[in-house]
């Protein structure tokens, strides 16, 4: 896939799908979805069609718990991407999440390369998004802008500390946060989701949020896509060796996925936790259900499977995978996944005794 031009923002887009799409970025950690283990029937009491598994999301229905999680906009090419990934969104009725909005609100002109995914889709929620920084640049009122823009749903703000530690453009207003967020969720039009990008968030910021109103959180937790190994190739690129070192050494921070899911949902249920970061098959979708999660996320193998033009394939395969592992364990709707039997053991049972949290 070859894209081009744009300003520093939308090459950096550009930069980041190049990397994403040919480098190693996932790990060093896993998720911990591998010390999780459902307790499934080898005669499933249940067909696999007849397994309910739509839902209330964002304010529509969808036909799964599935959302593909922002990755792109901003830069010209990057609208067939957000064509293609909303085409399929309509057509197996999952939500869908768009690029940091930045580009678009530094150049009006790219605001196309978002809106063609409404103008794909009406049907599905969709997720306008912003990095945490931009919030407290531009203030509370940019989310109704970003909302209005592309006719979202909702819109995510996207806390990337790591990230913009280590990436050569860096990091500002970070310490004023929590209280930007705070401000936008009372004058936003739409649900904000507060959401990571791959570190995870622990039970005391979920707690934090959700004392300042917000009700949507993306753990994007630890396993998957790591963005400070994509800054890392990025700096080797550039020959800045100070962000190497620094990458190197921080590489492995975070809370793995299954550990955030855990630690967010303990905070409420009346939370909307979307759980994602390195959700990479059906069982790790369905135990990530398990733990706590309402919907599951997943950004790069949509964006790998699209690349190979499998796109459509990649996420049926992906929906029937779902459907047999739920019908293997008698659960007939979402609610009931939440009660099936769960082993968990090894670090994932350390973490979960020394936080003191419940399976459920
Ligand atoms: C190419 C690419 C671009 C991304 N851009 C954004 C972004 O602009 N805003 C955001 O909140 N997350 C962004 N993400 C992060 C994803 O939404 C997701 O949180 C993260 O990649 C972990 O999920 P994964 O392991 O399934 O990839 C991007 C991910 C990818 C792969």
């Amino acid at each position: 896939m070859v894209l081009e031009g744009g300003g520093s923002t939308a090459r950096r887009k550009l930069e980041h799908i190049e990397i994403v799409l040919g480098k190693p970025v996932e790990g060093p950690g896993t998720t911990w979805f591998e010390y999780v283990f459902l307790s499934q029937k080898a005669l499933p009491p249940v067909e696999p069609d007849r397994v309910s598994t739509r839902m209330s999301f964002l304010g529509k229905e969808i036909a799964f718990p599935v959302m593909i999680t922002g990755m792109t906009g901003g830069a010209p090419g990057t609208e067939e991407i957000n064509r293609s990934l909303a085409e399929a969104a309509c057509r197996f009725g999952i939500a869908l999440g768009l690029g940091s909005q930045r580009a678009a609100l530094e150049s009006r002109e790219l605001v196309y390369t978002y809106r063609v995914a409404r103008e794909a889709c009406s049907e599905v929620p969709l997720v306008g998004n912003i990095g945490i920084s931009e919030l407290v640049r531009y203030g509370p009122g940019v989310v109704e802008t970003l909302a209005s823009m592309i006719e979202a749903d909702a819109v995510a703000v996207h806390l990337n500390y790591f990230q913009e530690v280590v990436q050569p453009e860096g990091a500002a207003g970070i310490s004023r946060g929590l209280e930007a967020l705070f401000k936008a969720v009372d004058v936003s039009p739409v649900p904000l989701v507060v959401k990571e990008v791959g570190f995870g968030i622990s039970r005391e910021l979920a707690a934090e949020l959700y004392s300042g109103g917000v009700r949507h959180i993306d753990v994007a937790g630890a396993g998957g896509t790591n963005w400070v190994l994509v800054e890392l190739y990025r700096a080797m690129a550039s020959g800045d060796l100070v962000k190497r070192y620094a990458a190197e050494g921080i590489k492995d921070v975070g809370i793995p996925t299954a550990a955030s899911i855990l630690e967010v949902r303990s905070v409420s249920e009346d939370i909307v936790v979307i759980g994602s970061g390195g959700v990479r098959s059906p069982y790790d979708a369905v135990k990530a259900l398990r733990l706590g999660a309402d919907v599951v996320g997943l950004a790069r193998p949509a964006l790998v499977a699209y690349s190979k033009k499998q796109l459509s394939e990649f996420l049926e395969g992906f929906l029937l995978g779902m459907k047999a592992i739920l019908a293997s364990l008698g659960a007939s709707t979402l609610s009931e996944v939440r009660r099936s039997p769960v082993v968990v053991t090894g670090l994932l049972k350390d973490w979960v005794s020394s936080r003191g949290l419940s399976l459920g």
